[in-house]
């Protein structure tokens, strides 16, 4: 495992230049995760949906979705997917503003190596900024890596919720994290 140097990594938002690295790099590191092949029909349609640089860049344009990106001495290493105002398919108790976070991947090299955690404090930093509420993310039930890196940062575990995956959907599981 690399050993991480914390002063040499920055966290910054993407802006629509990105789009096409993100994009590129979304599907890479989506890839590598869950060694999907990606001729299968779900995974392709599952790529074609949310790796596709002209809706990234539509999503940026938009403002309630926010990329960021964690580079090592400007080298793009991993990246988050924040969606702002967006409530889970689930009745929480919580009556204030909702964020997903909806994707976040680290490069398979630098796994386990503390970006991960710059990314997480730096998103919850942001929601704080923003008078976000509830944070709240969907993973797959098997994902007991993941999961357990949540909890590290005291989200909880609510129930299930859909996953939609190309043609199909799944039960995954909600956590959340009340601000
Ligand atoms: C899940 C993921 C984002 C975590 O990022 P990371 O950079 O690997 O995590 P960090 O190195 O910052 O770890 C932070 C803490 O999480 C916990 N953690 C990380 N990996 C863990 C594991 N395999 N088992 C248990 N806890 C773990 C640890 O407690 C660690 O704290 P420590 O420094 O005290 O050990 C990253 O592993 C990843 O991209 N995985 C593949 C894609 C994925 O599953 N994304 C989530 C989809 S919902």
């Amino acid at each position: 495992m690399k050993k991480l140097n914390k002063d040499l990594l920055q966290i910054r938002e993407a802006t629509i230049e990105d789009a096409h690295f993100l994009a590129e790099f979304g599907k890479n590191t989506f890839l590598e995760a869950y060694s999907y092949d990606e001729n299968e029909e779900n995974t392709a349609l599952h790529l074609l949906q949310n790796f596709n640089p002209e809706r990234i860049e539509t999503e940026i344009r938009g403002g309630n979705v926010i990329f960021l990106i964690a580079e090592l001495e400007l080298k793009p290493i991993g990246y988050a997917k924040l969606i702002k105002y967006l409530k889970p398919q689930f009745n929480l108790p919580y009556e204030g503003d909702y964020m997903e976070i909806n994707k976040v991947y680290i490069q398979k090299e630098y796994i386990g190596c503390g970006v991960g955690q710059e990314l997480i404090g730096n998103i919850i930093q942001r929601a704080e900024k923003e008078h976000i509420e509830v944070l709240w993310l969907v993973v797959w039930a098997d994902n007991a890596k993941a999961i357990s890196f949540y909890k590290k940062f005291r989200f909880s575990i609510q129930g299930f919720h859909p996953f939609q995956f190309g043609k199909e959907t799944f039960q995954d599981l909600l956590m959340t994290k009340k601000l």
